[in-house]
C-alpha cells in the first residue's frame, strides 16, 4: 500500500446538477492498494490510521483524476495544425491523404507510439479513439496502448463512399474485420472496442446496418461517430438520407443510438435531436478547439444541458490543436463566454468535471474511474509546473486550491504534467528538458 500525499481536487458529483460538487483536500491523502483507492481524506487522518505505510509526497502541485478524452483520432497526429479550411476541405486536403498511409503497419506503429505518448504526457489516462480504416493499423494501436497501459476504447473506422477508394470497405468486410477485432481486443487488459462509422456522409445504410449487427452481437461494445459538425456536411447528409428526419435519425434508425453511444461535435442540433439523445442517454463529445479551428461554430452547451444530454470533452486531434484537455477546458470556457446570454458560465469545477467524470460516464466507466472515490482505480495526473515557470509562480500565490485549478486551466500545458498513473501504475514521469534538436 502507498499513501499519496497531495493537494487533490475531484468531482464525485456533477457540478451541472449539484452545488458542492468540487471536493478539495488541501493536504490530502489517498491510500492505494493494488491500484485501487481504499481510503481518502485529510493526510493527517490517513497517516494516523496507517503509520507504517510508505508515503509518496506530491505536495506543491495539483493532483487530479486522470483525464478522459472522448474524441481523438489516432491517424491524425502528424497533421495537427491544418488551419484555415472548413471540415470537408480539411478532410480532403489534410486528414484523408494522411489516413491512407495507415495500410503500412510500420507507419502505423510509429504513429501509434507518438499518439499514445501524446495522450499520456498530457495527463489523459482514458481515450475514446477513432482508429484507422485499416484493421491491421487498429490492431497495432491496441498493441501499443496495451504496452503502455493506456485505457483505450477504440475501433476500426468504417466508410464505403465519398472519401477515397483506399479508405472504403463493404458492409460484409466491415462486419468480419470488426468482429475479429472485438474478439481479440474488447475486454482484453484495459481495452474496449467501439463500433465506429466515420459519419453518415461516408457511410451507406448498409454500413450502418453492419455496425448495428456488431452492436447486437456484442452488447457491451461502445459506439461512436460524428454528428452536426458543419453546415455543408449536414446539408449533404440530408440529401443522402431523404427518409431520415435529421442527422441523428440516420444513426437512430439503424439502432446505433444507445446509452453507450458518443457523438462528436453536435454544434448544430435540432431540438428533436437533443430530446432523442437525452432519451437514449447518448453523450455529445464537445471538441471546442477543433470547432474553433475549423470554423464549425459555437457549441450550444446550454441547450444540451436543458434537454438533459450528457456532455463530455474531446481533443479531436488532428482537427483539434493538441492533446491537452486543459486547453479544451479553457476553450470550452471561452466559447461559452462568447455566446453571451446563450452561453453557460463554466467554473473550474465544471471544467474539471468535463475533463474527468463526464468522460467516464460517457463510456460507462464511472464505477471504475473519473474521480477519487474509495473503490475506484487510482488513475491520476500530477500537475507540478517546473520551478521558475510562470505557472509555478502563479500557483504559489493562488489563495485557494480552486483558484489554483482555474490558473491551471488558464495557462497549464503538457510541460506542467509531472507524473501520470493508471490503476496505480506510474506510466509517465517528466524527465529533465533535453537539449533542443534541429527539426
Ligand atoms: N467528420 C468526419 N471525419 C472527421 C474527422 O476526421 N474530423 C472531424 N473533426 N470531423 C470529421
Ligand atoms: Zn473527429
Amino acid at each position: 500500500m502507498t499513501i499519496y500525499r497531495a493537494t487533490y481536487l475531484h468531482t464525485p458529483a456533477n457540478p451541472f446538477e449539484a452545488d458542492q460538487a468540487l471536493n478539495i483536500q488541501e493536504d490530502g491523502g489517498l491510500l492505494v492498494q493494488n491500484g485501487r483507492i481504499v481510503q481518502s481524506g485529510p493526510y493527517a487522518d490517513l497517516r494516523a490510521a496507517h503509520p507504517a505505510e510508505p508515503v509518496e509526497d506530491l505536495r506543491g502541485g495539483l493532483l487530479l483524476p486522470g483525464f478522459v478524452d472522448t474524441h481523438v483520432h489516432f491517424p491524425q497526429v502528424r497533421i495537427i495544425g491544418g488551419l484555415g479550411v472548413p471540415l470537408l476541405d480539411w478532410l480532403d486536403r489534410y486528414a484523408l491523404p494522411e489516413e491512407a498511409k495507415f495500410g503500412d503497419d510500420a507507419y502505423a506503429a510509429a504513429v501509434a507510439r507518438e499518439f499514445v505518448a501524446g495522450l499520456t504526457r498530457s495527463g489523459t489516462t482514458t481515450a475514446l479513439v477513432f482508429g484507422s480504416h485499416f484493421a491491421s493499423a487498429v490492431d497495432v494501436l491496441f498493441q501499443e496502448a496495451s504496452r503502455v497501459g493506456l485505457r483505450t476504447v477504440a475501433g476500426q473506422v468504417v466508410s464505403d463512399r465519398m472519401l477515397r477508394p483506399e479508405l472504403h470497405t463493404t458492409p460484409e468486410r466491415a462486419y468480419q474485420e470488426g468482429r475479429a477485432l472485438i474478439e481479440k481486443w474488447h475486454g482484453t487488459g484495459r481495452n474496449l472496442y467501439a463500433v465506429t462509422p466515420r459519419f453518415s456522409l461516408s457511410a451507406s445504410e448498409g454500413i450502418l446496418e453492419s455496425c448495428a449487427a456488431l452492436m447486437n452481437e456484442f452488447p457491451d461494445v461502445r459506439f461512436t461517430s460524428h454528428i452536426n459538425e458543419n453546415l455543408k456536411e449536414i446539408e449533404t447528409v440530408r440529401e443522402l438520407f431523404p427518409e431520415s428526419r435529421d442527422y441523428l435519425d440516420t444513426y437512430e434508425r439503424a439502432g446505433l443510438i444507445l446509452r453507450r453511444s458518443v457523438l462528436a461535435h453536435n454544434v448544430h442540433p435540432s431540438e428533436r435531436e437533443l430530446g432523442a439523445m437525452a432519451a437514449h442517454g447518448c453523450t455529445a463529445a464537445h471538441c471546442p478547439c477543433s470547432n474553433a479551428a475549423l470554423g464549425s461554430g459555437l457549441f450550444p452547451l446550454k441547450r444540451h444541458l436543458k434537454a438533459g444530454v450528457p456532455v463530455s470533452l474531446g481533443s479531436d486531434v488532428g482537427g483539434g490543436t493538441g492533446f491537452s484537455l486543459l486547453k479544451e477546458g479553457l476553450q470550452a470556457y471561452f466559447m461559452q463566454q462568447l455566446l453571451g446570454a446563450d452561453g453557460e458560465p463554466l467554473s473550474p469545477a465544471h471544467l474539471l468535471y468535463l475533463c474527468t467524470r463526464a468522460g467516464a460516464q460517457a463510456l460507462g466507466l464511472e464505477g471504475e474511474i473519473g474521480d477519487f472515490s474509495v473503490g475506484k482505480a487510482f488513475d491520476a495526473v500530477l500537475f507540478r509546473p517546473p520551478v521558475g515557470s510562470t505557472l509555478h509562480t502563479v500557483l504559489q500565490h493562488a489563495h485557494t486550491p480552486e483558484r489554483a485549478l482555474a490558473s491551471l486551466f488558464a495557462s497549464g500545458t503538457q510541460s506542467d504534467v509531472e507524473s501520470v498513473w493508471i490503476a496505480g501504475e506510474g506510466i509517465y514521469s517528466r524527465s529533465p528538458a533535453p537539449e533542443a534538436a534541429p527539426l
